[in-house]
């Protein structure tokens, strides 16, 4: 129900990168969202830490320190400050006072997201979080609703922009990963702490987020299989490129069966090879793309500006008028949905394709050496290429794989590291997107 004055009470919690722009949305487009909602949104109170700094466009007056006081107040709370804690405990005390919320929180609802939809089922409230996932792109809303009546297979993609920029500057710009961090920071795309970002956690809080919805099932960050892409090298960029390949960070969440016959899912987030012909690799700078698989529907792709304040606003005013719209006219959005209670199943069964570079003794037989012990562990070979080094009677074996496990694959490396022709293990790599 609108409040007394016939609007709606807005709490801003947080006014950073996303926070500026939700409170410039909120004003500029006033009149647009009143006719759209059904009645005014307006802006009560925005909460900070620092009420003096200077922020663009917003209201001084409207700044406060006082977030628990804010959030009793506000018909529709907008959690944009991030972080675990005070977050949680302010959006579990809105939705006490009734309040609906919207939040951009990936790291807390795939932390204990649960704790929170329970809450606001019992409160009957909405809590919405388009813009968790992958900035501008809908993809909450699509994967909630629009397939809520189809099975979803496979859902992988490119989920974290401050990672797709760093690797695309690297590759096309020469810049070393420290240096394109520091872009991605200044363009507001990285998280407050970009270890967040480079160590793969953000885009596993997304695939948890995506996983769980996509299969009815409780998927908390802690089941994602998690690397990122500080283990990365130049070298890396480079030669996957020579090999006309592209190094992209994707989460993949999929449907799958364990080597006991278990069936379940699996949710993992790492560096991979895609063909450079490959739509992903086409995914330059911030922006993101995510495939969903579904038995009826088939491959679907949404892409779009994955980071950046404006672009997560969208999200954010998009979900705003929702919930601002149920409260008007009654009624809930989609509550959490667990029920097919999947087993989330061990990483290590998890199968797919590898590139495996190797620095090798330049003699005869080294190459059988090698295919023999990928034969033994049940790794067939797709290809092989080879180069010499010159002067150091060294060559450089790069041997792409068909399908394999995770066990079978590592077994492999570790017996392949203990080969005496076998100088060094340069990289393993993954290889996805045919
Ligand atoms: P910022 O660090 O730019 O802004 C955080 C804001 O929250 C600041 O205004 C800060 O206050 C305020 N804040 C932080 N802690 C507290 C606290 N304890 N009490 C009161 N205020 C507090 O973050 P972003 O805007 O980049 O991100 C916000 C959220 O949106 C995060 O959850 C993030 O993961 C998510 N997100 C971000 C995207 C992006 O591209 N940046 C994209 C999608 C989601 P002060 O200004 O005084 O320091
Ligand atoms: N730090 C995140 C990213 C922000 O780079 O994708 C968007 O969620």
């Amino acid at each position: 129900m609108p409040h007394q004055s016939g609007s709606l009470r807005v709490a801003l919690l947080g006014c950073g990168v996303v926070g500026t722009q939700v409170a410039r949305l909120l004003t500029e487009q006033a009149d647009d969202l009143a006719a759209r909602v059904g009645a005014r949104l307006e802006l009560v109170g925005i909460a900070v830490r620092d009420t003096t700094a200077e922020r663009e466009g917003v209201d001084p007056a409207l700044l406060t320190q006082d977030a628990d006081e804010l959030v009793t107040r506000a018909d529709v709370v907008v959690e944009v400050m991030g972080g675990i804690e005070p977050a949680r405990t302010l959006i579990l005390r809105a939705i006490e006072h009734g309040a609906s919320v919207v939040t951009a929180n990936k790291a807390l609802l795939a932390a204990d997201g649960p704790t929170l939809y329970a809450a606001a089922d019992a409160a009957g409230v909405d809590l919405y979080f388009e813009a968790a996932v992958a900035g501008a792109i809908p993809i909450v809303r699509p994967v909630r609703e629009s397939l809520a009546g189809d099975r979803v297979q496979r859902v992988l993609g490119i989920v974290n922009g401050t990672t797709n920029y760093v690797l695309d500057k690297m590759a096309t710009d020469g810049l070393d990963l420290d240096q394109a961090v520091k872009e991605a920071q200044a363009l507001g795309y990285a998280e407050a702490d970009p270890t967040a970002d480079v160590e793969g956690y953000d885009a596993a809080a997304k695939a948890a987020i995506l996983a769980s919805l996509a299969f009815h099932t409780r998927v908390s960050i802690d089941d994602v299989h998690r690397e990122g892409i500080t283990g990365l090298t130049a070298d890396d960029v480079a030669w996957a490129a020579s090999t006309g390949r592209t190094l992209k960070l994707l989460a993949i969440a999929e449907r799958n069966t364990a080597d006991d016959g278990t069936e379940g899912i699996q949710v993992r987030v790492h560096p991979a090879l895609v063909p450079s012909d490959h739509p992903l690799a086409g995914v330059r700078g911030a922006f993101n793309a995510v495939f969903v698989e579904a038995e009826a529907a088939g491959e679907l792709m949404f892409y779009g500006r994955g980071a950046g304040g404006a672009p997560t606003a969208s999200a954010v005013l998009g979900d705003v008028v929702s919930v601002a719209r149920h409260r008007v006219l009654g009624g809930r959005g989609p509550v959490e949905s667990s029920y097919a209670d999947l087993p989330v199943l061990p990483a290590d069964s998890a199968r797919t394709r590898y590139q495996v570079r190797l620095e090798v003794r330049d003699q005869p037989g080294v190459l059988a050496q090698v295919a023999a012990v990928l034969a033994e562990h049940g790794v067939s070979i797709e290809s092989v290429r080879q180069s010499a080094v010159p002067d150091d009677h060294v060559a450089l074996l790069l041997i792409t794989t068909h399908t394999a496990s995770e066990r079978a694959l590592s077994g492999t490396v570790e017996a392949i590291s203990g080969l005496d022709v076998v100088r060094a293990v340069v990289s393993v790599l993954r290889v996805e997107g045919a």
